[in-house]
């Protein structure tokens, strides 16, 4: 017969562990950084800027591939947040972070949209061009300031 222990350690693991892994990422997240179902956090309206010539480039990408969920400038839908957000500075959001983003998905742990499916067959270069484009929306709309963590653009 088992003994209880082994059994109740392998339900922690099993259990508490991914729960665990998971707080550890949200409780990274300060109070300011409230996110919720999308609906009421999508911003009310993105000032964008003049756009460099590889933003422009990114942009014609991301209205093809990513616009569906993430919204016209990044503004979010129903469907996916918006990527002019606070919680996607480059300081919490590094740009590694949309390259795996594109190559791997997103397992839903911000937001309540659910999983971000991996987005297959894009190029290395329209990936840079996209977080380019990003980037320069989130700096003309006080996302970030400065470039004490480097972004590509
Ligand atoms: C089918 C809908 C969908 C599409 C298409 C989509 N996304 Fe997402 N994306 C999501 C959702 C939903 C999340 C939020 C997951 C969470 O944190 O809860 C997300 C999160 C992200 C994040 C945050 C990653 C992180 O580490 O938290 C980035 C960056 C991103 N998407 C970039 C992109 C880019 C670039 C494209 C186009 C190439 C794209 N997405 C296309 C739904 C989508």
């Amino acid at each position: 017969m088992l003994s209880p222990f082994p059994y109740r350690w392998a339900l922690f693991v099993i259990a508490v562990l991914p729960a665990a892994l998971l707080a550890g990422c949200s409780g990274a997240v300060a109070p300011e950084y409230e996110t919720g179902s999308g609906a009421t956090d999508v911003q009310p309206a993105i000032v964008v800027p003049a756009l460099s010539e590889q933003a422009v480039a990114g942009q014609q990408v991301f209205n093809t591939t990513c616009v569906l969920c993430h919204g016209v400038n990044a503004a979010g839908t129903n469907q996916g947040p918006p990527l002019v957000h606070k919680i996607y500075e480059p300081g919490h959001h590094a740009d590694f972070s949309f390259r795996n983003a594109v190559g791997q998905g997103v397992p839903a742990h911000h937001w309540n949209f659910g999983n971000m499916p991996p987005v297959p067959g894009m190029s290395e270069e329209s990936v840079e061009d996209i977080i380019c484009y990003v980037r320069e929306l989130q700096r003309a709309n006080g996302i970030f300031a400065g470039d004490a963590v480097p972004t590509v653009c």
